[in-house]
């Protein structure tokens, strides 16, 4: 008999997304599809265009009860290409203009309103008897102690780490709010420094912990990129993997993008791209190399030391598309250089179709992280044929090799990889990328590699399946 599974995030695509873990709650369960009956379970935020996508009401209200108030909760679904996703509604949880607060700072109810979160998440489990419950980051942590301290209850608990920087840190009165007993505010459960930390609790009381690639999951035993949690999470080593993410390949397909204005199958293919989008940007040179910057303006993704070596890179034969938005202090150092260099063009927002014909016109990915759990980004730019510039940290340590180590026959996608965070280091990178995009056969045979090299989730999926039936 197939398992039933929820699977439940703060954020799943294509309804809600703020970073890579809407990804993988999109990606992953169509992944397991075969070995599992997975239902995704998620908050039905008020941006969520409910007629686009078709989510009704399943006629199924209840309240949760949390330090003697009531909160009513009402049950949504829908199914998307054979996929079933349940939504919960609570004014509190989801009538927000944003998933979890402002540019500026996080909505100051957050601990109450991922709270309820948990419990509908647990409330879920009881109705519909699944085996196996698969949470997500801090927003829905505590779910993981609810099951522990409800008598009826017994999944088994997978509990996976996107970002250890986010925990859900609370002051300790919400404790009563949210109905947790002052017994459980001790350092082996909820205690962190005097405030309530979510994601201990995930931690704390999941079967399996995982992080979304093999070397996050060493680094985050260190005090370098523990954020605190490093001895804790030593003390749970012993439940603690890292599977490496995949990405979606169908969706992810120069092939058959209907995106892009020219779909390609090789590097040669890049060229009526990369045309048109120097055209649209106002950008001159398309014999230069290009090089993209696509994400979240933010310290985890090493905008500082981007800031600060974008004057030189700009110095260099090569024009420079930066896509994406964040923290306001950035945008500001970004519009000046924007203003200052012709060959810089910095676009604020994010738009999925835009990004993907960036991948697809690119000839270089810059990502100088600090940190990266694992990082989407280099894989997608791998498929689209953009040669990433990588801080060797985290999941891109994983993912991507030093293409001076090239190999036809090898399975994996090559880049250029500096080792310190530092302005200067991306810049010798970026004058390495340089001197290999003018070796123009030897580029196109990495670019050509690379498009071939799998990163999709059927390994990560295999992974995912043997932990959950060690479970067993
Ligand atoms: C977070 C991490 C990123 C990871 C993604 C999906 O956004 O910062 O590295 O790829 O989650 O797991």
């Amino acid at each position: 008999m197939v398992k039933k599974m929820l699977f439940a995030a703060s954020e799943v695509y294509p309804f809600a997304k703020s970073g890579g873990l809407a990804d993988v709650a999109y990606s992953l369960p169509r992944a397991l599809k075969n070995l599992y009956a997975v239902t995704v379970v998620m908050p039905l935020y008020s941006m969520i265009d409910r007629d686009k996508h078709s989510i009704t009401s399943l006629g199924e209200s209840f309240d949760i009860s949390m330090g003697g108030v009531d909160y009513p909760i009402d049950l949504y679904s829908c199914s998307v290409e054979g996929y079933e996703y349940y939504f919960i509604y609570s004014p509190i949880l989801c009538d927000r203009e944003f998933l979890y607060g402002t540019p500026e700072s996080g909505y100051k109810d957050n601990a109450l309103r991922f709270a309820i979160f948990s419990y509908a998440i647990t409330a879920l489990l009881k109705k519909k008897c699944y085996e196996i419950v698969h949470l997500n980051d801090w927003q829905c942590a505590l779910a993981a102690l609810l099951i522990h301290k409800d008598p009826v209850l017994s999944p088994k608990i997978i509990y996976t780490i996107h970002n250890l920087a986010y925990q859900g840190i609370f002051e300790s009165s919400i404790l009563e709010t949210i109905g947790i007993e002052r017994s459980y505010f001790t350092m082996g459960s909820l205690e962190f420094y005097g405030r309530v930390n979510f994601m201990k609790a995930g931690i704390a009381y999941a079967d399996e912990v995982t992080t979304v690639s093999p070397t996050y999951a060493q680094e985050i035993l260190t005090h370098e990129f523990g954020c605190g949690l490093e001895g804790f999470l030593h003390f749970h080593h012993s439940k603690l993997s890292g599977i490496l993410n995949g990405i979606d390949t169908e969706h992810f397909s120069p092939a058959s993008d209907q995106m892009l204005v020219s779909p390609y199958t090789d590097a040669k293919g890049k060229k009526a791209n990369k045309t048109n989008l120097l055209k649209r940007l106002g950008l001159k040179g398309l014999t230069k190399p290009l090089f993209v910057f696509i994400g979240r303006f933010t310290g985890q993704k090493g905008v500082e030391t981007l800031i600060e070596a974008l004057p030189q890179i700009a110095e260099c034969e090569c024009n420079i598309a930066l896509l994406g938005e964040g923290e306001e202090r950035y945008h500001e150092g970004l519009e000046t250089l924007a203003k200052q260099y012709k060959n810089i063009s910095l676009t604020f927002g994010y738009d999925e179709s835009f990004s993907h014909q960036m991948y697809a016109a690119a000839d270089f990915l810059l990502m100088p992280s600090l940190f990266e759990p694992c990082g989407l980004n280099q894989m997608i730019a791998f498929r689209y044929g953009a040669v990433p510039v990588v801080h060797r940290v985290g999941g891109l340590t994983d993912t991507v090799k030093r293409y001076e180590k090239y190999q036809e026959d090898s399975c994996a996608g090559y880049g250029l990889v500096f080792n310190t965070p530092t302005a200067r280091a991306l810049l010798s990178a970026v004058h390495r990328a340089c001197d290999l995009y003018s070796e123009k056969k030897h580029y196109e045979r990495i670019v050509n590699h690379n498009m071939k090299s799998d990163f999709s989730w059927f390994e990560s999926a295999k992974a995912y399946s043997t932990l959950y039936e060690r479970l067993y």
